[in-house]
């Protein structure tokens, strides 16, 4: 459909021409045998904005969380939130593929507290399974890309040390936390000992997300990478599209997260709806209406040229990214305030 405003996600962008045309100049050579330079290129430069030794270029954010995953000890435990992605949306992959299990802890708002992750750490024992890792996700997907800040991510690394556990970061968003809150990407990346960023969200490029932390630890995670099937070999291709990202479009997300508010304000002023005001560019509309369910309004609202997902049975989501002008906000505002008189 053309002029759709879609909203569904921030992975729906298409590769702008700048991307394209650093897409098609990529010097390129095969990953697999170690010398493409543009992927070694984009592993450094991650590396460096996240603090870290060394990174490694993943096709996905699930494969990268399960690769840092699948270095723990196998059959030991991982606290996540209760709604956190590897929890909800990675189809079961920590007991497929990394052979761990996960101890989801609920919160009220999706933001991680060391007093609800002390009560959850178990210890070593013969006999029951024991935690070896905390998992965080920065900004939070599922509870409306809110922020986990950087001293609740402190006091949770604290009490890690103190127990000798680990801390992976799904930083799918780390862009937008760093965005909103001035807080460098390395701050937060202090917090953890693997550290997932995606450059397939928000960051407008067509594939790929980067694992980075120790170089021991990485060598280990090209070996699961491969173990995967996830080595590639002229991936020079689409580490050229992260290093454009990088230079071009990380600086313009609070545009994002500017029309992510714009957007909450246009339908806090709509009767049956209740809008969660947004920390970064995901935007949460519980529908208050009875009789009106998430699908029907998707439906509707899809009627009418504008794309958003169904979160829960009466939640619904929208985001905002780089395809998105305000134009496109105050259509997409105009076609729910419609929707919801049917
Ligand atoms: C917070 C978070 N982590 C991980 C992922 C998985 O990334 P991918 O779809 O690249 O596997 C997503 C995808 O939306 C996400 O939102």
């Amino acid at each position: 459909m053309t002029n759709f405003v879609d909203l569904r996600s921030d992975t729906v962008t298409r590769p702008t021409a700048g991307m394209r045309e650093a897409i098609a100049g990529a010097v390129v050579g095969d990953d697999v045998l170690g010398d493409d330079p543009t992927v070694k290129e984009l592993e450094a430069r991650i590396a460096a904005i996240l603090g870290k030794e060394a990174a490694v270029f993943m096709p996905s954010g699930i494969m990268a969380n399960q690769t840092a995953l699948a270095l723990l000890p196998p059959a030991t435990e991982v606290i996540c939130e209760g709604a956190g992605h590897i929890y909800d949306w990675e189809n079961g992959a920590p007991a497929f593929i990394a052979a761990v299990q996960l101890h989801p802890v609920a919160t009220s708002d999706g933001l991680m507290h060391e007093d609800l992750v002390r009560p959850a750490i178990r210890a070593k024992s013969p006999y029951q399974v024991w935690t070896s890792a905390i998992e965080l996700e920065n900004t939070h997907n599922g509870a409306g890309g809110r922020i986990l800040p950087l001293e609740r991510m402190q006091a949770i690394r604290a009490l890690a040390d103190e127990h000798g556990l680990r801390i992976h970061l799904d930083g799918a968003r780390l862009w937008h936390a760093s965005e909103a809150t001035g807080v460098p990407e390395k701050e937060f990346a202090a917090c953890a000992d693997t550290v997932m960023v995606a450059l397939s969200k928000g960051l407008g490029c067509p594939v790929g997300s980067v694992l980075a932390g120790t170089a021991p630890d990485m060598l280990r995670a090209r070996g699961i990478r491969r173990r995967l099937g996830g080595s590639m070999r002229q991936s020079g291709i689409l580490a050229a599209a992260g290093l454009y990202a990088l230079a071009h479009h990380r600086q313009r997300l609070g545009e994002d997260h500017r029309r992510a508010r714009l957007f909450a304000e246009l339908l806090s002023k709509v009767p049956g709806l209740r809008v969660i005001p947004p920390d970064t560019n995901i935007i949460m509309i519980d529908i208050l209406v009875a009789g009106l369910d998430a699908p029907e309004l998707v439906r509707r609202v899809g009627q009418r040229g504008v794309g958003i997902v169904s979160f829960t049975r009466t939640r619904v989501r929208a985001v905002t990214h780089l395809d998105v002008d305000d134009a496109g906000i105050e259509t997409a505002a105009q076609a729910i305030e419609a929707a919801m008189l049917g």
